[in-house]
């Protein structure tokens, strides 16, 4: 690493060459801009006003991100977020959006009009495949779901003529299959499609542009935000002529975010380092003690030796996040990963994660599969783990996991209860 040095204003120059907690620790900050506050404003509002008709248009040229004529360019709290999570991204540039789905869909209708055709894995996070089966459809654009696993040679005859957009997931949602990204996307450019990837599960692992990712999506609502209590989505693309074809997108759909929420999201950020470090440290604490749990089957964790994926996680990824599947023993049943997760006291019944607190949730019934359905064919709960003690979490699934067995346990074991 080289020696870090700071720019007229006051802020770090060149933190590329930093470590990620110390770059999530100095960008974003504009120094002596924000008259020395460490943190950037918080800039609400639609108007702009300006003095004279010359000042107007002389802003209107500049770049979007310095023009500032309308609350629908951003603000300097929007910027300030973008820069943050395009260098994380490894990236060009990123867009704020107001949710992970909005990330999606304003990707996908920056590169995707009538007549073209999109390929998705059949993994792909639920309400992507929603917005495919029924907006998109009614739009033009068809959708082929490919099984999520695939290699570059069993993808190959799904391209048609009119493909314009790969698109991966990796892991996979809820059924966690990494895919081959760099594989896949080399097929993909060979046959003029675009490159899209939802890269919330390895934000801080996963660099989606040496991989040959062309836009990169994150749903920021997970450990950006960490807090759960903010919805925000992003993408970030690898170089200019990306940007024009999303920025482009997102303004004529309108869409932005609040300055609030991006605010929020840059403070959270600010510790998203050290709380993957422990949240992922503790999750593979808990999924090795998992897999030696006589009820369950299979962990579902790339980062876990043996695990289904695990070598192309291993070849690809740097760490992982505190995201992972729990596939139960065939004795039981789909009312039994119910009670287990009803049994938990630690845990809340709930869906996202990326937060501090840990979330169970069953998986079949909730999600579906049109290309592999095997997948699914199992009990299966999603694990997300918070910054709890492992030891507590640990306890609190082992007596859950004997009362789901038909053993004692629930919330009679815990001492004192902690809530509902
Ligand atoms: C993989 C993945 N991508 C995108 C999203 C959407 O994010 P948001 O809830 O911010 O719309 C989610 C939400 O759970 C997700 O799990």
């Amino acid at each position: 690493m080289g020696k870090p040095s700071r720019d007229a204003e006051g802020a770090v120059k060149d933190p590329k060459q930093l470590g990620l907690g110390t770059r999530l620790a100095h960008l974003g900050r504009p120094g002596a801009k924000a008259h020395g506050f460490v943190n950037p404003p918080l800039h609400r509002g639609s108007t702009v006003l300006y003095e004279t008709m010359a000042q107007r248009r002389a802003h209107m040229r500049k770049r979007f991100d310095q023009a500032l004529t309308y609350g629908l360019q951003g603000s300097a709290t929007h910027h300030a977020l973008e820069d943050v999570i395009a260098d994380i991204e490894g990236g060009h540039r990123a867009q704020i959006l107001p949710t992970g789905l909005a990330a999606v869909t304003t990707a996908l209708l920056a590169y995707l009009g009538a007549g073209d055709h999109v390929l998705m894995p059949d993994s792909v996070y639920g309400p992507v495949r929603s917005f495919c089966d029924t907006m998109a459809k009614r739009l033009g654009i068809t959708t082929t779901y490919y099984h999520a696993e695939s290699t570059a040679e069993s993808l190959a005859p799904h391209f048609r003529p009119e493909t314009r957009v790969l698109y991966c997931e990796s892991p996979g949602s809820h059924t966690f299959e990494i895919q081959d990204v760099p594989a896949l996307a080399a097929l993909a450019h060979a046959r003029g499609a675009a490159v899209l990837m939802d890269n919330t599960w390895g934000i801080h692992a996963f660099q989606p542009f040496l991989h040959g990712v062309d836009a990169s999506i994150q749903a920021l609502t997970k450990y950006p935000v960490g807090h759960s209590d903010v919805l925000l989505g992003s993408v970030t693309v690898r170089e200019e002529k990306h940007w024009h074809r999303l920025r482009d997108a997102a303004l004529a759909l309108g869409q932005y975010a609040s300055p609030d929420d991006c605010w929020l999201a840059l403070r959270g950020l600010r510790t998203m380092a050290v709380r993957l470090d422990r949240q992922a440290q503790s999750a593979l604490e808990i999924a090795g003690f998992l897999r030696a749990r006589p009820e369950i089957r299979e962990v579902l964790h790339p980062a876990l030796p043996g695990a289904p994926g695990h070598d192309l996680w291993k070849r690809d990824f740097s760490g992982a996040c505190s995201l992972f599947g729990i596939v139960f023993d065939p004795r039981f049943t789909i009312e039994d990963t119910h009670r287990f997760v009803e049994a938990l006291q630690l845990f809340g019944i709930g869906a996202s994660w990326g937060g501090y607190e840990s979330l169970a949730l069953p998986t079949n019934g909730f999600v579906s599969r049109t290309v592999d359905g095997k997948a699914l064919e199992a009990p299966m709960v999603r694990l997300h783990i918070g910054l709890e003690e492992p030891d507590d979490l640990i306890a609190d699934l082992a007596q859950a996991l004997d009362f789901a067995s038909g053993g004692q346990g629930g919330s009679a074991s815990l001492d004192p209860p902690l809530g509902p």
